[in-house]
């Protein structure tokens, strides 16, 4: 496996602050979708500036498409597309020729090709039928697509992205995410912090999840939602009488959700789900609906963290 991102150690604490990034070590492998998961505050973004040279690390190594940061930035970031914290745009100029100011800030982009090229970008992220528009008219969405189109206007090893759908309302957001897809299609290897559990499972095929600037745990988004036991699930109409005969009946970890449904830990092998079931029934419960559902990477993030996962967010 090549690792297009691999940190050791990383660590910054902020002159006065608290540590907030923590002896970080991360492997981000080649063609992945790497969803960087975590709650607001938790390091996110001062990782991402560390990656891309914005900050010293107070400890510790990264190397970044083969090149050590600090040092090999001159090398390393022409073949990094990045989008921190929203694009910087001239609202009274026209996407079109916000990008072409971006181009031409390149010393590395041939001005012969420059038309073309931001003719592609612009086609990439869908804005071609908006582009001759002031970017200050672009819905918010629109704005992250532009910013994202910047950061395609060459062939990039790398896509870092922090939190590209924040603030984007949901129409906005499966663009987003529907383009990063595609992108990944295409085999460039995309890094993308998020603080939200179901874009990561939507959309990355690995992931690190972070807590308090400490990474919790690193892999396929699969292995660790597989890691992780499912739950038992309830639908009833019954929900007070269902938890309380499963309690009766033995089984562990029952609780009344919000939306009626009452869960638990799955029973052991030794017990028979079609029986617990019939249980229920015989002792007056209607049930709608009953099962083991599979377990979500939030699941896990419970498991890991015994705690919710937006409690420091
Ligand atoms: N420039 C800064 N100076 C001091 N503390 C900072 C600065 N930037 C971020 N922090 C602190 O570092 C921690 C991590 O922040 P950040 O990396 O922005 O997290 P995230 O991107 O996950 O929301 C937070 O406690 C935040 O308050
Ligand atoms: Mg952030």
């Amino acid at each position: 496996m090549t690792a297009v991102i691999e940190t050791h150690g990383l660590t910054k604490r902020y002159r006065g602050g608290r540590l907030a990034v923590d002896r970080l070590d991360l492997t981000v492998p080649e063609g992945s979708v790497f969803g960087f998961l975590g709650p607001n505050g938790s390091g996110k973004t001062t990782t991402i500036r560390m990656l891309m040279g914005l900050i010293e690390p107070t400890a510790g190594t990264a190397r970044v498409l083969g090149g050590t940061i600090p040092g090999a930035e001159r090398s390393v970031l022409p073949r990094v597309g990045a989008l921190i914290e929203g694009p910087a745009l001239y609202g009274y100029l026209s996407g079109r020729d916000n990008l072409t100011r971006y181009d031409r800030a390149d010393p590395t982009a041939d001005p012969r090709t420059r038309r073309t090229r931001v003719a592609a970008a612009l086609d990439r992220v869908g804005l071609t039928p908006a582009a001759d528009r002031a970017a200050k008219t672009y819905s918010l969405g629109m704005k992250q697509r532009l910013g994202l189109a910047a950061a395609l206007l060459q062939p990039r090893g790398l896509l870092v992205l922090d939190e590209p759908t924040n603030g984007l309302d949901p129409q906005g957001m499966r663009e987003i995410r529907a383009l990063v897809r595609e992108l990944a299609a295409d085999g460039t290897t995309v890094f993308l912090s998020s603080h939200l559990l179901d874009e990561i499972e939507q959309v990355c095929t690995h992931t690190a999840v972070m807590a308090r600037g400490r990474l919790l745990v690193q892999g396929p988004v699969a292995e660790l939602a597989a890691g992780t036991r499912g739950r038992l699930t309830v639908v009833t109409p019954d929900p007070g009488d269902a938890a309380r005969l499963l309690t009766e009946l033995g089984v562990a970890g029952v609780s009344v959700g919000d939306d009626g449904r009452v869960t638990a830990e799955p029973p052991g092998a030794d017990t028979d789900l079609a029986d617990l079931n019939a249980a229920l029934v015989r002792g007056g419960v209607r049930v709608r609906g009953f099962g083991v559902e599979k377990a979500s990477l939030e699941d896990a993030f419970v498991a890991l963290t015994g705690e919710g996962f937006d409690v420091a967010g």
